[in-house]
């Protein structure tokens, strides 16, 4: 093969507007320099939180991806072509590589790790091993804090970071209360994940609903949209309550800055404190986690869901789906 489709970054999207900024094309497959790979991807994870590449911001956080780069993501795929003396072509592995059917990438910078072949289901290496899991683990039990007989509540409950988090905390003895956009998403966290509550924002009053779910005030909030829920939450916090920040979905496809919260003097009032974080802060810890989560996983303790997209031609499709509220559980590609 000496052609590969990318997914290239060529304007700044504007919102939800990804279509116009990214091109699918088809370009020659260089020679590798040295110390590179040729990965074939077979699954690509979507992740939130890279909408961040894609603004045109200049203070120097999460600096922005260059137009004209292949969009880059986290996949699990086979070592097509190796110039790397510690990799062999034919081996299974979860990489930062490109949205493409075929990655370049050199380990140094790319965190390959080896897949385990023995695992059921690879995906599970974009799933609850690695990355993905790292965010919702570290996030609940380093930054979270929880003991058992609190009251966990966790926004965006039925996607990838927040499903895990909240078995995560209901594992540490927590009651467990979830929020989400769908009924099918609030059955599905119940039901499946053993959460004990959830609130579908789109159709319940969230404070109200959070006073009688949590009439001793929440504990620990695992957040990952910010906004409107946000305010909903303040006022419920308990005295010395936490909030793990993970995320912003309410705004990251916004244009120019964003306003609240509007109740912040809660944080005073409740003694609350807020603590955002990111995974690649626990990088060094990951295999606590992994181990953490290998073990879970072989006692049904924990599941997870894939929510697929055939073919690396609708990797937007999968992509929109998360800011969509398309998805339940993992948005991935299927290459
Ligand atoms: N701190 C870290 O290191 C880290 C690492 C990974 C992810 N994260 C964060 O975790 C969050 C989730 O990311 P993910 O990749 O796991 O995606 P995901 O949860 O699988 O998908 C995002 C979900 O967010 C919900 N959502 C979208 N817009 C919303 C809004 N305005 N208000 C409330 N809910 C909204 C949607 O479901 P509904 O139907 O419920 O709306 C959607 O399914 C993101 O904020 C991301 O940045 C943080």
């Amino acid at each position: 093969m000496n052609e590969r489709w990318v997914w290239r970054l060529q304007r700044r999207p504007e919102g939800m507007d990804f279509e116009p900024a990214f091109e699918f094309k088809s370009e020659p497959i260089p020679d590798l320099a040295p110390g590179e790979l040729l990965i074939k991807n077979i699954y690509i994870g979507m992740d939130a939180g890279t909408r961040n590449w894609l603004h045109p911001r200049e203070d120097g956080f999460d600096v922005p991806l260059p137009l004209g780069s292949a969009m880059v993501g986290i996949l699990v795929g086979t070592i097509e072509e190796s110039n790397h003396p510690a990799y062999t072509k034919g081996t299974l592995v979860r990489a930062y590589g490109q949205w493409a059917d075929y990655s370049i990438v050199n380990p140094a910078e790319a965190g390959v790790f080896v897949v385990d072949p023995e695992i059921d289901d690879i995906r599970q290496y974009i799933g609850l091993i690695g990355p993905s899991g790292w965010t919702s683990y570290f996030g609940v039990l380093d930054v979270g804090k929880p003991k058992p007989g609190e009251t966990f509540l966790v926004s965006a409950a039925a996607g990838s970071t927040g499903s895990i988090a909240g078995q995560v905390a209901r594992i540490a003895g927590c009651r467990t209360i979830g929020i989400a956009g769908t009924d099918e998403k609030i059955d599905w966290i119940k039901s499946d994940l053993g959460f004990d509550e959830g609130i579908n924002y789109k159709k319940d009053d969230v404070e109200e609903k959070i006073k009688e779910y949590c009439p001793n005030g929440i504990d620990i909030y695992f957040d990952n949209v910010a906004g409107p829920i946000l305010d909903a939450v303040l006022p419920n916090m308990a005295i010395h309550g936490r909030i793990a920040l993970s995320g912003l979905m309410d705004s990251y496809n916004a244009e120019g800055p964003v306003p609240g919260p509007y109740k912040f003097e809660y944080l005073l009032h409740k003694r609350v404190s807020i603590t955002g974080f990111f995974s690649p802060d626990y990088f060094h810890r990951g295999d606590e986690s992994d181990a953490r989560m290998r073990q879970w996983l072989d006692e049904g303790l924990i599941t997870f869901r894939f929510d697929e997209t055939n073919g690396v031609e609708n990797t937007l499709v999968a992509y929109k789906k998360m800011f969509t509220g398309g998805n339940i559980g993992k948005s991935i590609v299927k290459v």
